[in-house]
């Protein structure tokens, strides 16, 4: 009984420290919006790009963008229970999957598959997700490795632990044999995708996989307003610049406690401090809320997509507590913050009925249209049809 009522006022005094209350400054925190006007808008949006199916490349984005296009459209199928764009992302993956091995470092498009077997449930898609996750497995610094101090992908000597923290559970961000970055963005990426495959087969050999990556971002690479930084160099310790703090970063990382807080509430205090942290103490939007991270429309810098990931790991823990109806109202405001900077600020209506997107939502909107600000647009349109 005594243990009881300690954990239980243990609980709620970490519940207490969370602040979900949602700015007073942010610019415009709702919408009246009906969900099925939002559903039209995201599918009129997906409907600007067009997809090549014999590789998964869409018109005019990157390699990793174009997954992430990918993904969106997955959601936006698996958030209205539709199957509107299954052939297209079927299709689509599969011709990627058929046209490179091995190709997938970075796990975008092993990610993509996942949605889109979460969406549809095919299992040839999970299998695409499984065959990249069993090839990045190779490039994690495991606990052994660490302890070594080399790993059998890197012909250079690893150091175990960084100040004082174990590099197990980071993974290498290139796979040449020579390259000693361990990234934030790729750590992250597989934290997620191992916890959604542990998720979607029972094996806990993922989920085992996930908390040691997810441990390895807390331990070694969050500064102390608990947002993810970018990249600690495996040879010698020395970390990227302190101002590296990206959106997409802290995005998967939200993501994929997210899915390890679902079933295990250890990890639930973090995913609630990191999403405070992400929506009201960061360095990536004005005080009004609105994101300015990347905002180039002239050339296409991988950085105008990283919000649209923050956006979407954001997402994943509002559709995981709904039970916190303070959490789920901050993840919808910062959402339709977003969502309505780029409606009204943001975009252009074209001649032939086209939606087109800036990639910098404080606006003004394009004069023409820009693959790669219909791209950074799409995951919040995608997550506002599901939000509100
Ligand atoms: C490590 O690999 C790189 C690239 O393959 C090579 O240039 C370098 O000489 C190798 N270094 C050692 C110490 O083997």
């Amino acid at each position: 009984m005594l243990n009881t009522a300690w954990v239980a006022l243990a609980l709620a005094g970490f519940a207490a420290a969370q602040d979900f209350s949602i700015p007073s400054a942010w610019r415009d925190p709702s919408t009246s919006t009906s969900e099925a006007d939002l559903a039209t808008d995201a599918q009129n949006l997906v409907g600007t790009l067009s997809v090549d199916s014999s590789n998964g490349g869409v018109q005019g984005l990157g390699y990793w963008q174009s997954a992430n296009w990918l993904s969106a459209l997955a959601n936006l199928d698996h958030f209205t229970g539709q199957t509107t764009n299954q052939q297209t992302v079927t299709d689509a993956l599969n011709g990627a999957f058929a046209s490179y091995t091995d190709f997938d470092q970075y796990q975008w498009w092993a990610t993509a598959a996942y949605y889109a077997y979460r969406a549809y449930g095919d299992e040839n898609l999970l299998d695409h997700a499984i065959a990249t996750w069993q090839h990045v497995s190779n490039y994690v610094i495991t606990s052994a490795d660490a302890s070594s101090g080399s790993i059998s992908t890197k012909n250079f000597s690893i150091e175990g632990s960084c100040n004082g923290q174990s590099m197990a559970g980071g993974v290498f961000w290139r796979p040449t044999d020579d390259d000693t970055s361990v990234n934030t963005i790729t750590t992250g990426l597989y934290a997620a995708l191992s916890a959604f495959l542990g998720e979607a087969t029972g094996d806990s050999t993922y989920t085992t996989a996930a908390v040691a990556s997810a441990n390895w971002i807390k331990n070694v690479n969050t500064n102390s307003a608990g947002l993810a930084l970018d990249s600690v160099d495996a040879s010698d310790c020395s970390r990227s610049d302190a101002s590296w703090i990206f959106t997409y970063n802290t995005g998967k990382y939200i993501e994929g406690l997210s899915v390890l807080a679902a079933s295990d509430s250890s990890w639930t205090s973090l995913l609630e401090n990191t999403i405070v942290a992400a929506t009201k103490d960061s360095p990536w939007q004005g005080s009004d809320g609105v994101i300015t991270e990347g905002s180039s429309d002239s050339t296409d810098n991988d950085d105008v997509g990283f919000k649209s990931v923050l956006i979407r790991g954001l997402h994943e823990a509002w559709a995981r507590n709904t039970g916190n109806g303070d959490l789920t109202a901050l993840v919808e405001a910062y959402t339709d913050v977003q969502w309505n900077a780029l409606a009204s600020l943001a975009s252009t209506q074209s001649g032939n009925g086209q939606t087109w997107f800036s990639t910098n939502w404080p606006g003004p909107g394009p004069s023409a249209l820009i693959a790669w600000g219909q791209l950074a647009a799409i995951d919040v349109l995608v997550s506002a049809v599901d939000e509100n």
